[in-house]
């Protein structure tokens, strides 16, 4: 009988837990520094030398899975091969060669993977015992839906670590905010890393003093919230500071306007305003994707409130392909009829900008309904050019773009019943369809 053996090695005390037993999931998420790779990179390296080692052998493969990799040296090749030499006995067991890590006994071999170009050759992948996402974050959930149930062996594992960046990414949507069944995960930051290397420590210190706006995100593992770059972030700031947003109710007395970005395989975004006064109360926001426009003409009817005028994008009026009806026709039969429909005019997207901003000064959001919808404003930003270190002049299309863009068209395409509300700049183009 093979006689056991007890071999130790160390790890952040916090990870400690996240390794103890069984469980189909491990996570860790935080800032930089926080030891997540390393920590992850080692234990892959364990697991597969347990797995190799137990009686009879289980064989397979460990995949190392992120969102892009060009070539070997943009995936977690070399992390693994320190680990690994960094550990006698684990050194002993695996041959890492210049493009290939595999043990000896040729039970475990790794691979790696960038997603977003492989997808679909990772169905075909055979027997893997465990897949390790690092630098998840930009994970699509198109790729969790092919990926996770591809890890399919008895007692497989999928492993995921990341640097946190939005609330709303797939990774955090599937790890964080719903914590998976049998799951093990906890949030590592550099203070948690017995090992924060010195080097790292001076720039963190740089970092709080001349870049306070960006230490929460990078060092302690928060979402990123761009404030420079962002489109509205000043307006938003003073609505919160004038307790504009808190608790709005719906007034039954008036009616309610609904704006409308239509996506086409992208999300849907609804904001539910009531024009009071010379006041605007955003009561609501819903947003979803991959559905009819049946499945929207519901969510108004559940809602239970009393319309007035529903605010479309100008394509609304475009022909679709197949059926030949425009979705305004569809929308028609649907029971949302032209008498009630405004469709915004096509002005220049920083036109509409313009005209958020003028009405963002007046409106009231209530901070529960619309959680999603004012982290879309809040959110909305310029696109970043990384070789330039420059913002562009125009809008970064990301989640945050259909909350914004349905409310750009609620401030340009709303006909204005209300003598105290300032005219907006535009005609109806409502009959010509
Ligand atoms: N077990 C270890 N032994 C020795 N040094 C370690 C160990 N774990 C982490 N370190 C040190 O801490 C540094 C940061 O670790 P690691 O790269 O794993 O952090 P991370 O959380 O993945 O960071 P990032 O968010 O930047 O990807 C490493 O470069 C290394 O210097
Ligand atoms: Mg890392």
């Amino acid at each position: 009988m093979k006689k056991k053996t007890r071999a130790s090695i160390e790890l952040p005390p916090k990870l400690v837990p996240v390794f103890a037993g069984t469980a189909r999931t491990r996570f860790s998420y935080g800032g930089r520094g926080s030891g997540k790779t390393r920590s992850f990179a080692l234990m892959t390296a364990v697991k597969g030398y347990q797995w190799g080692n137990s009686i009879p052998p289980r064989k397979g493969q460990i995949l190392c899975a992120r969102e892009f990799m060009n070539s070997l040296s943009d995936s977690s090749f070399e992390e693994i091969k320190t680990a690994i030499q960094s550990i006698p006995w684990l050194d002993a067991y695996y041959d890492c060669g210049e493009k290939y890590i595999k043990s000896y006994d040729g039970n475990i071999s790794y691979t790696f993977s960038g997603l977003r170009r492989s997808l679909d050759s990772i169905k075909s992948k055979a027997r893997i015992l465990l897949c390790w996402v690092d630098e998840a974050e930009a994970l699509s959930g198109r790729a969790y839906d092919v990926l996770i149930p591809t890890v399919r062996e008895v007692d497989s594992e999928i492993w995921v670590t990341w640097n946190p960046e939005s609330k709303y990414s797939a990774t955090n949507e599937r790890f964080r905010d719903k914590i998976p069944h049998d799951s093990k995960g906890v949030q590592l930051n550099f203070r948690d890393n017995p090992w924060f290397p010195d080097v790292l420590e001076q720039t963190r210190l740089e970092d709080k003093e001349q870049r306070p706006d960006m230490y929460e995100h990078i060092w302690e593992g928060s979402y990123l919230v761009y404030t420079e770059g962002s489109y509205y972030a000043s307006e938003m700031r003073r609505a919160r500071d004038e307790d504009r947003i808190g608790k709005v109710r719906y007034d039954r007395g008036t009616g309610v306007v609904v704006s409308f970005d239509l996506g086409i395989g992208d999300s849907t975004a609804l904001w539910f305003a009531q024009f009071v006064g010379t006041e605007v109360h955003l009561i609501d926001y819903y947003e979803a994707s991959g559905v009819g426009l049946e499945h929207y003409v519901k969510v108004l009817q559940d809602r239970g409130y009393v319309y007035d005028q529903y605010v479309f994008p100008h394509d609304i009026r475009v022909r679709e392909l197949g059926s030949g009806k425009s979705r305004l026709e569809t929308l028609d039969q649907l029971g949302i009829h032209a008498d009630k429909v405004e469709i915004a005019p096509q002005l220049l997207i920083d036109d509409g900008i313009q005209q958020v901003r003028a009405m963002l000064d007046k409106c009231f959001f209530d901070e529960k309904n619309c959680e999603k919808g004012i982290d879309c404003l809040l959110n909305y930003q310029r696109d970043w050019d990384d070789n330039g270190k420059t913002w562009r002049m125009r809008p970064n299309h990301n989640w945050a773009s259909h909350g914004a863009d349905a409310f750009r068209y609620l401030a340009i395409g709303y006909q204005p019943y209300n003598q105290n509300w300032d005219k907006p700049l535009r005609r109806n183009l409502k009959g010509v369809v």
